[in-house]
């Protein structure tokens, strides 16, 4: 709300600016404002005569004070992919393409321009100097990547690299013809470039938990969405991309964003788009908000609204979960979303899961915190929050692969919308660290269709419930998990 207030005195403001000018440049305004009404008209009279996904109701964007979001015919495809870790087996039916496929599919397809938001690059064995086969996919795509920077438009936006084993891919790249900009985040934020995202010929897109590591296509759980043929959202993630761009050459953090930065999709106003048919509304959400241009919802924001939109149940399956400021000093306590949780769960007696990994680098202090969560249950007072805590086990050959075995899943699932992210859950990644995330709501949907929703639900579910998970309890101890 505060966002789309900022805009509307933004536009305001703009609006005198252009009563200014009109006095000064009259006739050639007079003249521009002539054009744009007729193409105003004409794409009036366009809409008329062309069926439009919304045409059928008047979505929530229609509410008076709001600026008004647009709609997309464009015939989106969306596909959950994931990263299963090497040798972990599920009893169940649900299983998605690989991310490895989707990402060599989104090469094909390239055919001018890609565009990769990241955090870090290793996708060789020469990181952690082993001869890792299972490195072969991280492999393949860089050779790809490789040979697709000397065709057509590569841009990669990175974190500034911490080590100069993290150099190697980024070196071959740029050696290739990719564009590269490095995010000094550690100067701009104090966090870091945590994104994960891919825009391919400003029409398909992947959002997700990989990184690009070898290690994010066979050895840690990972969990993102491809969607196809879909320019509307496609051009509102290039949006965070410029920022990132944007930020890789200036060093510093314009405020106000230029106009070209803004969205008019949001929690509030969301785009109204077709996914596989379906009628849905989907928004991109962003952090820090500092890199938030106006109409862009911040990523905190985005978390706290799905969870108060839900009903009946919240899933949450994130790697981190911490009510605290992770990495600052001094010591800081952060609970948004923690309280939050308990909030809904008593005033609306929602039902809330969170599967929490658990490995050998998982800090200790994140149990406690936890347990406190997993004390909220009583079924007689209607009180029902669980934590369960997964393990991807490996055998001694996988022990060796610093960094892997886990599940580094960040999404949530409640019975309304799917919310698919590429954050930790700690305060410092939605208060200085940049990540995004992509929210699908179809519950206006009539469709029979599978919605993402059910489809992300059912991931949690076969992860809830499989032999990798063990519920935490108050005498649960970190060394017998992890
Ligand atoms: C898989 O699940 C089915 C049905 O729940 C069960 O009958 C079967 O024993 C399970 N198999 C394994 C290997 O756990
Ligand atoms: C890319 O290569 C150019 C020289 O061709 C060099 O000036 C530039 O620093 C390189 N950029 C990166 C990010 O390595
Ligand atoms: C995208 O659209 C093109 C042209 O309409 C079609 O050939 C292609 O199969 C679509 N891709 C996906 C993944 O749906
Ligand atoms: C999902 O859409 C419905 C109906 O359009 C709306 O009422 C609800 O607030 C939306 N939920 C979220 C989390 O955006
Ligand atoms: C998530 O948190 C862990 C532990 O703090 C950290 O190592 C990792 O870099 C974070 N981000 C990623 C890669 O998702
Ligand atoms: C959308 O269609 C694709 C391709 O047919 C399919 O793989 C995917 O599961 C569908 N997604 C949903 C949410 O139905």
């Amino acid at each position: 709300m505060d966002i789309a207030y900022k805009q509307l005195v933004e536009d305001e403001e703009r609006r005198r600016e252009d009563n200014r000018k009109v006095q000064l440049y009259s006739r050639t305004v007079i003249a521009l404002i002539t054009v744009v009404t007729v193409l105003l008209v004409s794409v009036a009279f366009y809409n008329l005569l062309t069926p439009r996904v919304s045409s059928s109701q008047p979505g929530p964007s229609s509410s008076f004070s709001l600026p008004q979001a647009e709609s997309c015919s464009d015939p989106c495809t969306i596909v959950l992919v994931e990263s299963i870790p090497e040798g972990l087996e599920f009893n169940s039916s649900t299983t998605h393409p690989s991310i490895f496929q989707a990402w060599l599919n989104l090469m094909a397809e390239a055919r001018s321009s890609l565009d990769i938001a990241s955090f870090y690059w290793t996708l060789t064995n020469k990181d952690t100097e082993t001869h890792e086969p299972t490195a072969y996919q991280g492999e393949t795509v860089l050779k790809e990547l490789a040979e697709l920077s000397g065709k057509l438009s590569v841009r990669i936006a990175v974190n500034k690299p911490q080590m100069s084993s993290q150099k190697n891919d980024l070196k071959l790249l740029n050696d290739s013809g990719a564009d590269i900009r490095v995010v000094n985040m550690k100067e701009l934020t104090s966090g870091v470039l945590h994104t994960k995202f891919w825009v391919v010929d400003k029409k398909h897109i992947y959002i997700g938990s990989a990184n690009m590591d070898w290690r994010s296509l066979t050895q840690v759980k990972e969990l993102g969405a491809v969607i196809y043929n879909c320019s509307c959202l496609a051009a509102d993630l290039g949006k965070i991309f410029e920022a990132y761009w944007f930020l890789g050459e200036s060093q510093s953090i314009p405020s106000p964003w230029p106009a070209t930065f803004s969205t008019l999709y949001n929690k509030d106003t969301p785009l109204q788009l077709p996914l596989n048919n379906t009628r849905s509304n989907v928004y991109l959400s962003s952090s820090p908000p500092s890199f938030c241009a106006a109409g862009r919802t911040p990523d905190l924001q985005s978390v706290l609204s799905v969870m108060d939109d839900a009903e009946s149940f919240i899933y949450i399956a994130v790697m981190n979960y911490l009510p605290t400021m992770e990495f600052s000093h001094p010591k800081r306590y952060w609970a948004d979303i923690d309280t939050q949780l308990r909030r809904v769960a008593y005033e609306k007696r929602i039902k809330v899961r969170l599967l929490i990994s658990c490995w050998a680098s998982t800090q200790p202090v994140m149990f406690p915190f936890l347990k406190s969560l997993a004390s909220v249950y009583d079924p007689e007072s209607k009180l029902d929050i669980q934590v369960r805590l997964f393990v991807v086990p490996a055998n001694p050959r996988q022990k060796k692969i610093p960094y892997a075995r886990v599940n580094h899943n960040k999404y949530m699932v409640t019975d309304k919308v799917a919310y698919i992210g590429t954050s930790n859950w700690s305060g410092d990644y939605f208060v200085n660290t940049a990540g995004s995330a992509l929210v699908v709501n179809q519950t206006d949907s009539q469709s029979l269709e599978p919605t993402v929703q059910s489809q992300l639900k059912a991931v949690f579910d076969r992860d809830w419930s499989s032999a990798y998970s063990t519920p935490l309890t108050q005498h649960s101890d970190l060394k017998d998990f992890c």
